[in-house]
């Protein structure tokens, strides 16, 4: 497994036209893209309506997460507003893409736009050669649980007070790998020759240390 800076950006970017594909059926034009840190203002006005205080990341952390850590952030975008955004890092000693944020904006809820960006980490994660998705959700966020247990995550830790006292999370993992995914029959195949020549691109680069078969 490797992480996702090391993922050779033709793969990337293959990865990121399927699931745009797929919102584009479901919302219309849109851009799916990798955010930065001048994306800050945009994040902290959606994480503000997604999360209480207590749970949002704040200005600082997000600075900290786009900008100096392993995490990559895709952002939804229609327009100037931002829709939704998921925030993934690769943990190499789980050999795990974790799921570290995702939000939706309330306008577009219900709409499979969760369920495509789940599919996307899907895919990067196999990409890099994960073999689970993990994540952690307050176990009060039905919405959140519902939307993890139809992809088929299963629970591998109760962890208590995590969110605050009282509030319990729950960590949950997904297998990657040669089974079938449910957000799979939801996903969009890349059209064109896009994927394979990304495909192939990586393959044939003898140092690339993409492991997709
Ligand atoms: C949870 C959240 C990301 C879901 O986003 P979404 O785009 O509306 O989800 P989807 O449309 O892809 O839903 C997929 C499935 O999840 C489940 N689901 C999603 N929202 C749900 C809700 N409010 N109540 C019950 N089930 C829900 C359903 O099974 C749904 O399938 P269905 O619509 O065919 O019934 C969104 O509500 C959100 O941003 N909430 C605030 C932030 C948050 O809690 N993030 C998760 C942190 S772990």
């Amino acid at each position: 497994m490797f992480t996702l800076k090391q993922l050779p950006l033709p793969v990337l970017e293959a990865q990121l036209a399927a699931c745009q594909a797929e919102l584009h059926t479901r919302l219309g034009p849109c851009q799916l893209r990798l955010l930065e840190t001048d994306d800050i203002p945009a994040l902290l006005g959606l994480e503000r309506y997604c999360f209480s205080p207590r749970l949002a990341f704040g200005r600082r952390r997000w600075r900290n997460l786009l900008a100096h850590s392993g995490c990559q952030t895709v952002g939804l975008w229609q327009g100037e507003q931002l829709l939704a955004y998921l925030c993934l890092f690769p943990h190499l000693g789980w050999q795990a893409l974790e799921v570290r944020c995702l939000a939706v904006h309330w306008h577009v809820r219900r709409r499979g736009v969760a369920a495509a960006l789940m599919g996307l980490a899907q895919g990067l994660g196999q990409d890099i050669g994960a073999l689970s998705l993990r994540l952690e959700v307050d176990a009060d966020n039905p919405a959140a649980c519902q939307l993890y247990a139809g992809l088929q995550f299963v629970p591998v830790r109760h962890l208590p007070d995590y969110y605050g006292e009282g509030r319990h999370g729950q960590r949950l993992m997904c297998q990657l790998g040669g089974g079938t995914w449910p957000v799979k029959r939801v996903m969009a195949r890349p059209s064109g020759t896009s994927w394979v020549a990304a495909r192939v691109a990586c393959w044939l680069a003898p140092s690339s240390p993409c492991s997709v078969a």
